[in-house]
């Protein structure tokens, strides 16, 4: 048996594989799309089948790469978290489109539920909030108005992205690991177990869940990359990225600026009890035992230039945007709050819609385009405010994720912040994440902290603009926000 590692890091917009040597280096990548569904406004659905062909196809270009499965110690996953897929467990074949974390489509529903009075206890057992979010009410809706899942009766399986995964690689075998498991709406956070109530609440069938296993050990083989392969890590992709930032300490938190941004830090081994709209979620769980994370989740961050570049047309490529932003010596008072899918911590506001406020006739293409990379420390901003109301400010970010490979933004992070904002070199932290899962779950090493050696250099950038500048751009972002706030439905 080799010592490489294999991951696959399937995302919403794109899968990928990666090869990692033990020392961290990548020998291999290979990256595919993801077709994103939009059947009607604030719906946003998946093909379960493609996720797995892009997958499997994604893993083969890579385990080519390396000369075939023998050069391969172990497989890790990690995945877009809260997406949720139905299967039949007699044919492996999907029942029903996978119903995508971005979806709202039981904004409704959780309204409901507020009214009803039923958060505080959603909260206290989750750590999660009444957000459409989160998978569990996406399943509700999905038993409700889909009659295939009902009618498959014990046949039905449900699991999120890992889960799914893992089902087709094995040919069966139904586990979730715990972080993944953390994000449904329906694990009792304490226990790491399924909790009745919570199923009850959601009309979950008990039997179509897979069974809540570790993030790292032996979960079973895969046949189907030219020999016989272990998966031997598992983690939701904001949980790997966690760790591939080496954040194993209390209070260290890392930002990925993904399709979302999503900021975690290291909480310890007592669930955190947020008072400020954070969530708290597993960071990762070893021998039964959990180390815990507050989060905050922005929805929207590189969706958002996407959306400049292939709904607006202005501007030809993300590349562009750093252009654009030092084009220009400020933002002439524009403001983009980007709700394009509600928004997210601290605020949740399913149902906000976005604004672009302080046009005027001096407002040009850079003026928008600045305030669009701008939102992204803005909103780590408000993030880093509700983490310090709940006694956990930070000190340091870590960052990473596509969108800060573009300096000015991570700039701009460190200016916002006020604070040293760290990136490193290998930006791909969620692959190595699992990497590191995966080497620890196949003994290539006996913890976390020996995985470390895997991570590489980063780059520090300084908090440099002045406090007034950094107040007055606080203040316009802040009215801009109540504004939406204020105006959603
Ligand atoms: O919670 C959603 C998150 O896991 C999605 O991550 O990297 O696909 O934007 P990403």
């Amino acid at each position: 048996m080799g010592e490489m590692l294999l991951v696959i890091d399937e995302g919403t917009t794109s899968t990928r594989a990666m090869l990692f040597g033990p020392d961290g280096r990548v020998h291999g990548s290979h990256v595919m799309p993801l077709t994103q569904n939009y059947p009607a406004h604030g719906l946003v659905e998946h093909d379960a089948n493609e996720i797995w062909r892009n997958s499997l196809d994604c893993a083969h270009a890579v385990v080519n790469k390396a000369g075939g499965p023998e050069a391969i110690a172990a497989i890790g996953i990690a995945n877009q978290r809260e997406t949720i897929v139905f299967w039949d467990r007699t044919t492996g074949e999907p029942l029903a489109p996978a119903i995508v974390w971005q979806d709202r489509r039981t904004a409704s529903l959780c309204r409901r539920l507020k009214e009803r009075g039923e958060e505080p206890g959603v909260q206290a057992r989750t750590g999660l909030l009444l957000d459409p979010y989160f998978s569990g009410t996406k399943i509700a809706w999905a038993m409700e108005h889909w009659p295939q899942l009902k009618g498959a009766g014990d046949r039905l399986a449900i699991g999120t992205v890992e889960s799914w995964l893992v089902w087709k690689l094995t040919g069966g075998l139904h586990i979730t690991d715990a972080t993944n498991a953390s994000r449904t709406l329906l694990m009792a956070l304490g226990s790491g177990n399924w909790d009745d109530g919570l199923l009850d609440l959601f009309g979950v069938p008990r039997t179509a869940l897979p069974r809540i296993v570790d993030s790292a050990g032996d979960f079973g083989t895969t046949k189907l990359l030219g020999g016989e392969i272990p998966i031997c890590g598992l983690a939701g992709d904001q949980q790997a990225a966690t760790i591939g930032q080496g954040c194993f300490r209390r209070g260290e938190a890392k930002g990925t600026y993904g399709t979302g941004a999503f900021v975690l830090a290291n909480a310890g081994a007592t669930p955190p009890a947020s008072k400020n709209r954070l969530l708290a979620t597993v960071l990762w769980q070893f021998d039964g035992r959990r180390a815990y994370a507050l989060e905050g989740a922005v929805f929207v961050a590189g969706s958002l230039i996407q959306w400049l570049r292939d709904s607006l047309g202005l501007i030809e490529s993300a590349d562009e945007t750093e252009k654009f932003a030092r084009s220009i010596t400020d933002n002439g008072g524009v403001y983009l709050v980007p709700a394009l899918a509600g928004l997210g911590a601290p605020w949740w506001e399913p149902e906000a819609r976005a604004a672009i406020s302080g046009l005027s006739f001096a407002t040009g293409k850079a003026h928008i385009v600045r305030a669009a990379l701008e939102a992204q420390a803005l909103q780590t901003h408000d993030l880093k405010t509700a983490f310090a109301a709940d006694g956990d400010d930070w000190s340091r970010l870590r960052i990473d994720g596509g969108m800060v490979a573009n300096d000015w933004i991570a700039q701009d992070m460190a200016d916002i912040l006020g604070i040293p904002v760290e990136r490193p070199v290998m930006a791909e932290t969620t692959a190595l994440g699992a990497a590191m899962l995966a080497a620890r779950g196949c003994g290539i090493f006996a913890s976390l902290k020996d995985a470390d050696v895997m991570r590489g250099a980063i780059e520090t950038f300084e908090p440099k603009l002045s406090e007034d500048a950094r107040q007055a751009r606080l203040a316009g972002w802040q009215a801009a926000v109540k504004h939406v706030i204020a105006h959603s439905e």
